[in-house]
């Protein structure tokens, strides 16, 4: 039995996680294609097919399920997956709707007509490739009324921490920010729409203020994970064993995620 986790490169290491803890006993495999990040910055065509050569890897190494812990693959490639590539007793999910069921106040999967919700005014930051695809407003409005979202797109956040250089990052996180600020003043609550920014969620809630409430998709997108498992037990595959998998270098990406996780990560080429 395992479960894959899908990402561009490092970020879905921070649902990697999330999802080890609160599912102990459940195999993951992790696949991280560095030696293409980022996706911010490609087509939809482009990136639609590196998730499926990367999902099609993961059903090799044993798994039925593949969670793409990517927002850019989940925005720009997951629905045409779903709707005409994921072969059959595989499934494939993304990591926006647990995000948005919370924003929304929903319990998980429930499909009821959009409604008003608490926030009014929600700060989106994410890659350029999501932000263009609009998909986040799209979930937001099958859910929610009356929500005002204003997007940024937070070019360069991903390269520097692909490349460890958190100091550029930090800069880069502050310049976004201030940058949405002009363009919605008071946010009630910020989305980190890209699996990177947990790395860089105290910057971001530093930049953005303490009345802002930031959501992170970790933590949403594990519990959402065991639920779901919860009720389709059959869709833990029958792969044994746990890996770490990259097209990049797998020193570098070893050395890359064992300073993010703080605990060592050992890195097998794809
Ligand atoms: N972690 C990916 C996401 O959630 C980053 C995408 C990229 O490689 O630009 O969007």
């Amino acid at each position: 039995m395992a479960v894959g986790i899908f990402d561009s490169g490092l970020g879905g290491l921070t649902v990697l996680d999330a999802v080890a803890k609160r599912l102990p006993d459940v195999p993951l495999v992790y696949l991280g294609d560095s030696a293409h990040a980022p996706y911010g910055v490609r087509t939809p065509d482009d990136i639609y097919d590196l998730t499926t050569k990367a999902s099609q890897r993961l059903f090799d190494a044993g798994c039925d399920l593949v969670i793409l812990a990517c927002n850019t693959a989940s925005a720009a490639a997951l629905r045409r997956m779903q709707e005409g590539w994921v072969p059959e007793g595989k499934r494939v999910l993304g990591v926006f709707v647990p995000l948005i069921e919370a924003l929304t106040e929903r319990q998980w999967g429930d499909n009821s007509p959009p409604r008003e919700v608490d926030v009014k005014h929600v700060a989106l930051f994410a890659t350029p490739a999501t932000v263009s695809s609009r998909a986040f407003q799209r979930e937001l409005a099958f859910r929610a009324i009356g929500v005002d979202v204003e997007a940024q797109a937070c070019g360069g956040v991903v390269d520097a921490i692909e490349e460890g250089d958190m100091i550029l990052a930090e800069a880069l996180v502050s310049s976004h920010v201030e940058a949405l600020k002009r363009k919605m003043p008071q946010p009630d609550a910020a989305v980190l729409g890209c699996t990177h920014y947990p790395l860089m969620a105290a910057q971001f809630q530093a930049a953005l203020g303490p009345d802002v409430k930031v959501f992170s998709q970790a933590e949403l997108v594990a519990e959402s994970l065991a639920d779901y498992l919860e009720r389709r037990p059959a869709m833990v595959g029958p792969g044994t064993e746990s890996a770490f998998l990259t097209t990049g270098n797998p020193a570098q990406v070893s050395a890359r995620a064992t300073q993010f996780l703080r605990r060592k990560i050992t890195f097998d080429a794809a």
